[in-house]
């Protein structure tokens, strides 16, 4: 089985040292940092802007891999892009233009990702591949962590990964809720390349986030 990437996402972190937080998930072994923005309005859920982005930019250097849960969202691409975000991932249903919203993420000098949530088709990427660098399949609902993984998504995930495969372009496929030793497994297997993980990565606080990542990885008994 290929090892995935680890993308922690910060929404399980301890909010009160968020700084050490980043920087003892990324000394585990993260291989992107994970930042979930909600806005109250697209999510029931509020959670980081911009500035708190910026101010967690000093503490790693690995990837910021932004997943933008806004609308409008076309306002925060740039101050986001500012703040240090490498990857900038949006959902279809966040704007009324998403080809525009992808080529301003690219504009702004980030790479362009395109979330789907569980009811939305693998088909809204038709369009879109030939733009993006990945693809955020999500598994739960968004707006929470500590959600359980949405099995149906396994087929969608096998049916991006053919057409990733089809249109030859170095796209990243990103799974994103419920990701637990085990279901890492069935998305890696179903085709991700990447795996985000709130719960699982932060839980037991930071004595085990390396043996959670590495158990996520799949390079330790799952
Ligand atoms: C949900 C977020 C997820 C969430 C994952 O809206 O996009 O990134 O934090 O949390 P877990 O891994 O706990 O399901
Ligand atoms: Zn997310």
């Amino acid at each position: 089985m290929p090892t995935p990437l680890i993308s922690p996402s910060i929404l399980s972190a301890d909010f009160a040292r968020l700084g050490e937080e980043v920087r003892a998930i990324d000394a585990a072994g993260a291989d992107w940092i994970h930042i979930d923005v909600m806005d109250g309005h697209f999510v029931p859920n509020l959670t980081f802007g911009p500035a708190v982005t910026a101010a967690i930019r000093p503490w790693t250097t690995r990837p910021f891999d932004v997943h933008l849960m806004v609308s409008p969202v076309d306002l925060w691409i740039e101050p986001f892009a500012k703040a240090g975000a490498d990857i900038i991932t949006v959902h279809p249903e966040a704007g009324a233009h998403t080809h525009r919203t992808v080529q301003a993420i690219r504009a702004a000098g980030a790479k362009p990702g395109i979330s789907l949530n569980p009811a939305t088709p693998a088909k809204m990427l038709d369009y879109l591949l030939e733009e993006i660098d990945l693809v955020l399949v999500m598994s739960v609902n968004p707006g929470f962590g500590g959600q359980s993984f949405i099995t149906s998504q396994l087929k969608k995930i096998e049916a991006i990964r053919r057409m990733i495969d089809k249109s030859g372009r170095d796209i990243r496929l990103e799974v994103d809720g419920g990701v637990s030793p085990i279901t890492a497994r069935q998305c890696v297997e179903a085709g991700a390349d990447v795996l985000v993980a709130g719960s699982a990565a932060f839980a037991g606080g930071p004595e085990r986030y390396a043996a959670n990542i590495a158990a996520l990885r799949g390079t330790v008994g799952a």
